[in-house]
C-alpha cells in the first residue's frame, strides 16, 4: 500500500542511470531511490557512493541497491539499461540487442506487481518505449520515453548562445525520432515573446543559414560527443530528472517526451517525441500543433523510420 513516500527505481546503473541519480540526489523530490543492475556489485557500489552525498543534499533519501521486487511500490521505474553507441554507430543499430534486454527487464518489473509509470531512456528510445509498453500491458499514458527532451535542451542551449539570450527563454521543440530524422519546429519557436523567424528576419547579425547549422549541430551532437568521450550522460541525466520531477510534482509541464500517438498529426500506433503535458498520471495529453506541410512530411518520415525499426523486433 502507498504511504505517501515517493519511490523511484532505476534499472541500469551505468553512465546515464547514475547521471540521472546524481541529478535527483542534488535536486530532491523523492524519499526512496532503488538502484538495480544486472551487475549487482556496480549497483551496490553506486548506492554506497551516492549515499555519501546525502549530508550535502537538499533532503533525506533512502538509497539502496535492490531487486525487482522493490519495484512493486515504485511510483516510477526509470530504465537506462542496455548497450550504448560505439563511435559512428546509429541509435537504431542498437535495437536488436536492447529490445531483448528491455523485454527481460520489463517482465521482471511487472512480475513484482508494479503499477506506476515507466520512463525509458535506453536507445533507440522511441522503439524501446513501444517495446516496454507492449511488454508491460500498462495503459499507454503511463509509459513514457525521454524522446527529444535532450535534443530540445540542446536546441535551446545553441539558440541561447547564438542570440545571447537565457536558454530558458527559448521556447521551441525538436520533435520526431530521437535520432537522425529529428527536426525543429521553427514555426513554433519563440525567443522571449518573439517568433525566432522574426528575430532572424529583422536583424542583419542573424540569418536562416545559421539556424540550419544549429539544427545540424543539435541532431549530430551525440556523434560528436561519443567520438570524443565514448558516451553522453550529463544532459540526459538532467532531462530524466526534469521528467521525473514533472511526474512526482504533478506539474502539468510541457515536455517533448516520446508519447503514443493515436491520430495526432495523422499518426497512429507509434511512440515518438512530441510536446506533451506530463503530470502525476503520466502523459495527460499530446498537443496537436498546427504544423506546416513541410514539418508534417518530416514527421511522417521520422515515424516511418521508427515503424520499420520496430517491425524488426515486434
Ligand atoms: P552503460 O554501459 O554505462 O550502462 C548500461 C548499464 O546497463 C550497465 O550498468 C549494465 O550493467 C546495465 N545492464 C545491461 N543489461 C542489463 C539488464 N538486462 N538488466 C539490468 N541492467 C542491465 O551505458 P550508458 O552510457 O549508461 O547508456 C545506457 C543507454 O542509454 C544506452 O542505450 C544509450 O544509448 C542510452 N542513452 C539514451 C539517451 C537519450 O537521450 N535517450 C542519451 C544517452 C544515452
Ligand atoms: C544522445 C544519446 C546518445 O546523447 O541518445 O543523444
Amino acid at each position: 500500500m502507498k504511504t505517501g513516500v515517493r519511490r523511484v527505481a532505476l534499472v541500469g546503473t551505468g553512465f546515464v542511470g547514475m547521471s540521472f541519480a546524481y541529478s535527483m540526489l542534488n535536486q530532491g523530490g523523492l524519499e526512496e531511490f532503488v538502484l538495480i543492475d544486472v551487475n549487482k556489485d556496480k549497483a551496490e557500489g553506486e548506492a554506497m557512493d551516492l549515499s555519501h552525498g546525502l549530508p550535502f543534499g537538499p533532503q533525506k533519501m533512502d538509497i539502496w541497491a535492490g531487486t525487482y521486487e522493490d519495484c512493486r511500490t515504485a511510483d516510477i521505474v526509470v530504465i537506462t539499461a542496455g548497450a550504448n553507441q560505439q563511435p559512428g554507430e546509429t541509435r537504431l543499430a542498437l535495437v536488436e540487442k536492447n529490445a531483448k534486454i528491455m523485454r527481460g527487464i520489463v517482465r521482471e518489473i511487472m512480475k513484482s506487481g508494479f503499477n506506476g509509470i515507466l520512463l525509458v531512456a535506453s536507445n533507440p528510445v522511441d522503439v524501446l518505449t513501444y517495446v516496454a509498453w507492449q511488454e508491460s500491458g500498462l495503459p499507454r499514458h503511463r509509459v513514457i520515453g525521454s524522446g527529444t527532451t535532450l535534443d530540445t535542451a540542446r536546441l535551446r542551449f545553441e539558440i541561447g548562445k547564438y542570440l545571447n539570450v537565457d536558454p530558458r527563454n527559448v521556447h521551441g521543440y525538436i520533435i520526431g525520432e530521437h535520432g537522425d530524422t529529428e527536426f525543429p519546429l521553427w514555426s513554433h519557436t519563440t525567443v522571449g515573446v518573439q517568433p525566432i523567424m522574426d528575430v532572424v528576419a529583422n536583424n542583419p547579425k542573424f540569418n536562416q543559414e545559421d539556424l540550419e547549422q544549429i539544427y545540424v549541430n543539435v541532431r549530430d551532437a551525440a556523434y560528436h560527443i561519443i567520438e570524443r568521450k565514448r558516451a553522453t550522460y550529463y544532459g540526459i541525466g538532467m532531462a530524466l530528472a526534469r521528467i521525473v520531477r514533472a511526474i512526482l510534482g504533478d506539474e502539468n509541464s510541457c515536455l517533448s517526451v516520446s508519447a503514443y500517438l493515436n491520430g495526432q498529426y495523422g499518426q497512429n500506433d507509434v511512440f515518438v517525441g512530441v510536446p506533451a503535458i506530463v503530470n502525476r498520471n503520466g502523459i495527460r495529453e499530446v498537443f496537436e500543433l498546427n504544423i506546416t506541410e513541410e514539418e508534417t512530411e518530416k514527421l511522417t518520415k521520422s515515424v516511418n523510420v521508427l515503424k520499420e525499426t520496430l517491425n524488426t523486433v515486434k
